[in-house]
């Protein structure tokens, strides 16, 4: 039966090696907490790193792992204390967390650090081994595990593969920041499905993608090489069920101060120790609502747990010492001989404990500065069977755009915080059920089993749309058919493509002239009597002479307007066309080359171009999207059309194309094995004279009507390289 295999940094379980025994805790934190329970129902199995280093273990390691595997399906990874320093406390929380979280004057960009993070994803790629069958699907979590989905497609290119990301995805402008920011986009790309909480991060990642590396996107697919990848939003939800039934579990001292709090009404406050949480200005919000609202003090309490996390970051150990002097500050500001205004904790409570305390809380303050999703908020609204107290929540947390009904302020906001306190304290118990019921009938569909099944739902099925393309894909056995169709042929007909076939892109046309390499490759495919070469391009007849004229082979020219069949050295024109378009047309293109910066027009014989390739992309988007309706009411049902190629649209006489030259060619020639390649749109007229049981080859993305894919140029000139050493 097939499984899922969980990957993320941290284990939902927690261990600390004492001598003779191995402690086993939950681990806290939204990933783990929310995903523990769908864990512990499956028989699925989760790979990570257990909270114990190498070191630490002491060959204990096996032993450890035979445990975890048997009584919690958990594959421990052991990391060392130097992995832990430069890629977790490094990479991960002081690059990637600050970053990410909108706190570039926080982050750090270190190249050992870098180099570290690139390590660590290899080591979880090994901690795989031995691991996958035919027919898992493979979900990776988190920001600390971004480069893992390229080295996993890389080794296992059929696993239907889904990266999840908890926290926000920055917009263009932060994640431009990052040094290594091609890569990280690059390894993520590896994933079929890439799943965020929010459409605002999904967007922004779209967008870093579409501007940095310029792959073509439709909707949220975006295309890259032969395969597609489909970007989706999955809001986090939680195990609903269990918060709502009573929990028995409560520790001792949670008893104790929950009866300490009978007589004023709860406020309470709950976060792992984080800057993002924005826990100072929480308490600079209460003291500021105790300060307007004198006729508040001693009748309320706030109880404020802070859990501690990543204290061998320096910000984070800094943190600390500002809470705990902002929390002894308003104590002695405000506080009484029986009334103490903040109750505060520095360590973590079980789950049970925290669902106690939401169940008597009046006021819950969920204010981080920045959030990915919170599910301290839906677990507090999920507990409240009665459906009263109310959240207060701030808008920068990726939960508030599912709980509107809470009250929402702005966490930079003193004042508007502090007033949120009190509208939620003062709000009637009708109005906040009303509230309330709403935000749980959601919370309660959405849970964390179907957002489970959601996403993996999703997974198969853009994991089954490439499975769908890969007979296309241009692999060895495709490789070996060709090289034996090539031996026994008697007379070979080869249509070759230039620019994007031959030669790679270039920032300007007149760049793209032929490298010594390629000349050579080309003499020495002509220099076989058996082959017979055609170079088909869209560039006039002007530009293919000087570049290529001295191989003496067939030069195809203008889409086809043009042909320079050897022995003559003559060009001969296939169709007379009349120019007198372009005069009503060009002034069009001039306007919105001059409107969109690094764009421009191409003049050739028969057709115009608008070159959008250097230009910011969802300007040229816009730009193309405004172009091609004006054009397509202009050249209505003419005889001209509009090709919408790699980064060009051109404008040109449809009498000629490709595929009506190249038809000539194999009428007259009559060979035994014909063989195409091309990269555009223009191309597809070619492809679609060429008999299925011939070879026509797209280079790059998107739909095509050849018969096979590859890569890029690079992998196409290996492949020509191969057929000219036959
Ligand atoms: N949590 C816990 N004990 C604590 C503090 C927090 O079990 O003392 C849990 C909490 O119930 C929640 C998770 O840790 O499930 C925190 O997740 P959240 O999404 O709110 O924030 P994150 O820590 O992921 O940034
Ligand atoms: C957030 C992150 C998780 C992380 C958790 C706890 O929820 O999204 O990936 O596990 O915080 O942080 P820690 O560094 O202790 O794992």
């Amino acid at each position: 039966m097939s499984k899922i295999i969980f990957i993320s940094n941290r284990l939902p379980i927690t261990l600390s090696l004492s001598e003779d025994n191995i402690e086993i805790k939950e681990s806290i934190g939204g990933l783990a907490t929310g995903l523990k329970g769908y864990h512990q129902d499956s028989n699925n199995l989760w790979l990570g790193w257990a909270g114990v280093t190498k070191e630490e273990a002491q060959g204990r390691e096996e032993e450890i792992t035979q445990r975890l595997i048997k009584e919690h399906r958990c594959i421990p990874l052991f990391l060392s204390e130097e992995d832990l320093e430069l890629y977790y406390q490094g990479f991960s929380n002081s690059t990637l967390w600050p970053l990410f979280h909108y706190f570039p004057n926080l982050t750090t960009y270190d190249e050992a650090e870098w180099q570290r993070y690139k390590l660590v994803n290899e080591k979880f790629l090994l901690g795989l081994k031995g691991m996958v069958d035919p027919g898992d699907s493979i979900w990776i979590h988190d920001y600390q595990l971004m480069l893992l989905p390229h080295l996993i497609r890389e080794e296992y290119p059929h696993a239907a593969l889904g990266f999840f990301l908890h926290i926000p995805f920055p917009s263009y402008e932060l994640f431009r920041l990052l040094p290594w920011r091609d890569q990280v986009l690059e390894g993520l790309l590896g994933a079929d499905l890439i799943g965020f909480h929010t459409y605002d991060y999904a967007r922004h990642f779209l967008s870093s993608v579409r501007r940095i590396m310029g792959y073509e996107q439709e909707m949220n697919v975006i295309k890259h090489h032969r395969r597609s990848i489909r970007t989706d939003v999955f809001p986090m939800g939680i195990d609903y069920e269990y918060f709502t039934r009573n929990r028995q579990d409560v520790q001792h001292d949670m008893v104790e101060l929950l009866e300490k709090t009978q007589g004023t009404q709860v406020i309470f406050s709950v976060d792992r120790l984080d800057y993002t949480k924005g826990i100072p200005g929480r308490i600079l919000a209460y003291a500021q609502f105790l300060k307007d609202n004198p006729e508040y003090r001693e009748k309320v309490t706030l109880i404020l747990i802070v859990a501690p996390s990543r204290t061998q970051v320096d910000l984070y150990s800094d943190l600390l010492r500002e809470i705990q002097e902002l929390v002894s500050g308003t104590n002695g500001q405000y506080g009484t001989l029986g009334w103490i205004p903040i109750w505060y904790f520095y360590r973590s409570f079980s789950q049970d404990s925290l669902i106690a305390i939401y169940k008597i809380t009046d006021a819950m303050l969920v204010t981080p500065l920045r959030d990915g999703m919170n599910l301290v908020a839906k677990e507090f609204i999920a507990s409240r069977t009665d459906k009263q107290g109310m959240l207060v929540i701030s808008e920068t947390a990726g939960a508030s755009s599912e709980l509107g009904e809470a009250v929402v302020v702005n966490s930079n906001n003193l004042i508007e915080t502090a007033n949120g306190i009190k509208e939620a304290l003062d709000m009637t118990k009708r109005e906040q059920i009303e509230r309330n019921t709403i935000m749980h009938n959601r919370l309660k569909r959405y849970n964390i089993y179907y957002w489970a099944k959601d996403f993996l739902d999703k997974l198969l099925q853009q994991h089954s749309k490439w499975e769908e393309t890969q007979v296309m894909r241009f692999d060895n056995r495709g490789m070996k058919n060709l090289l034996a169709d090539y031996k026994k042929a008697k007379s070979r007909l080869i249509f070759l493509d230039y620019d994007g076939t031959l030669m790679g892109f270039k920032p300007k046309p007149d760049m793209a002239f032929p490298d010594e390499d390629l000349l050579k490759l080309l003499k020495k495919l002509k220099s076989d009597p058996r082959n017979h070469l055609v170079i088909i391009s869209g560039r006039d007849k002007d530009t293919l002479e000087k570049w290529l004229g001295e191989l003496e082979v067939d030069l195809v020219a203008s889409h086809g307007l043009w042909v320079k069949e050897q022995p003559s050295a003559h060009w001969e024109q296939t169709e007379v066309l009349d120019n007198s378009w372009k005069d009503e047309i060009r002034p069009l293109l001039e306007v919105t080359m001059d409107r969109t910066p690094g764009s421009l027009v191409e003049e050739k014989e028969f057709s115009l171009a608008w070159h959008y390739r250097k230009c910011e992309p969802e300007l040229a988007q816009i730009r193309l999207r405004e172009l091609t309706d004006t054009l397509l009411s202009l050249t209505g049902k003419g005889h001209l059309g509009l090709l919408d190629g790699n980064k060009v649209l051109e404008i040109k006489d449809t009498t000629v194309n490709k595929g009506r030259t190249a038809g000539h060619f194999i009428a007259t020639k009559k060979a035994d094995f014909v063989f195409a390649a091309g990269d555009d749109t223009t191309d597809e007229d070619l492809f679609s004279i060429i008999d299925e049981n011939q070879y026509s080859f797209k280079i790059g993305q998107g739909e095509t009507k050849a018969r096979f894919y590859i890569r890029d140029c690079d992998e196409f000139r290996s492949l020509l390289t191969k057929l000219s050493e036959k």
